[in-house]
């Protein structure tokens, strides 16, 4: 299977797309650049043997893929999705990993999305024939880089249980990330507090690390 990351040479991107490699995937680094999805894949290759990265436009790895995960900024969301709406293959699912966070100087602040979440508000400029899964979003980059186990949970909504099971099923070849089904897309709206709650969580105690676990599920 071949997997696209958007926005993968960003820090998320790139340790999503270590991640997934490392998992076996065939991953596709996509940027708007050719030149820095190259320089991304050369810095992952680095001491990591050969993983099975390669690099991509945005608009090759939409075009070429069955499942894309949609790592950028969001205030950029928009104006990407309406750029590729006709590139997205019928059928693929897309696992949107954004939080709508932006950062006044060093201050975080979460957007006031009007559909809810970055998550309804990317299902209303996808194309019809493309599932939408919300996922990710509460795991740091800093310790997506890394190579040891996640220890963590990790919460997966949809817009059908097909797109959750989907993600669910990649998200389990990640070692040490147990995914969790939590049901339908708006149940994101409270993934991205909590990406938010974890950012203030790392500030107030000087961390970079600080993610979720569930207990008192039998899974
Ligand atoms: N960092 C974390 O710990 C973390 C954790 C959970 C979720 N997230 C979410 O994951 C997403 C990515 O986070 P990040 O920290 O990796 O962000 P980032 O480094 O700021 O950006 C990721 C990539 O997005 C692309 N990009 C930037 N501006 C763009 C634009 N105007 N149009 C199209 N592409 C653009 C860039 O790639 P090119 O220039 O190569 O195209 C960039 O490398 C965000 O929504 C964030 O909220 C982050």
């Amino acid at each position: 299977m071949t997997i696209a990351l958007i926005g993968g040479t960003g820090a998320e991107g790139r340790g999503l797309a270590a991640r997934f490699a490392s998992a076996g995937l065939r991953v596709l680094v996509g940027s708007r650049s050719p030149d820095r999805a190259a320089a991304a894949v050369k810095a992952l290759q680095a001491g990591r043997g050969d993983l099975p990265l390669s690099a991509a436009t945005n608009d090759e790895a939409i075009a070429a893929s069955d499942t894309i995960v949609l790592a950028v900024p969001f205030p950029c969301v928009s104006r990407l999705l309406d750029a590729q709406h006709a590139r997205f293959k019928s059928g693929a699912l897309l696992i949107d990993v954004t939080v709508p966070v932006v950062f006044d100087g060093a201050q975080p602040r979460l957007l006031d999305v009007s559909e809810g979440s970055a998550a309804e508000h990317i299902r209303r400029r996808l194309p019809d024939g493309v599932a939408l899964a919300a996922s990710l979003k509460t795991i740091p980059a800093r310790v997506l880089s890394g190579v040891a186990p996640l220890d963590c949970d990790e919460f997966v909504c949809g817009d059908s249980e097909s797109a959750r099971e989907r993600t669910i099923a990649l998200l389990r070849l990640i070692p040490g990330l147990r995914p969790l089904d939590a049901g339908p897309l708006d149940s994101a709206r409270t993934f991205e507090r909590m990406a938010m709650l974890a950012i203030t969580l790392n500030r107030r105690y000087k961390s970079r690390d600080a993610r979720f676990h569930v207990v008192g599920l039998a899974t």
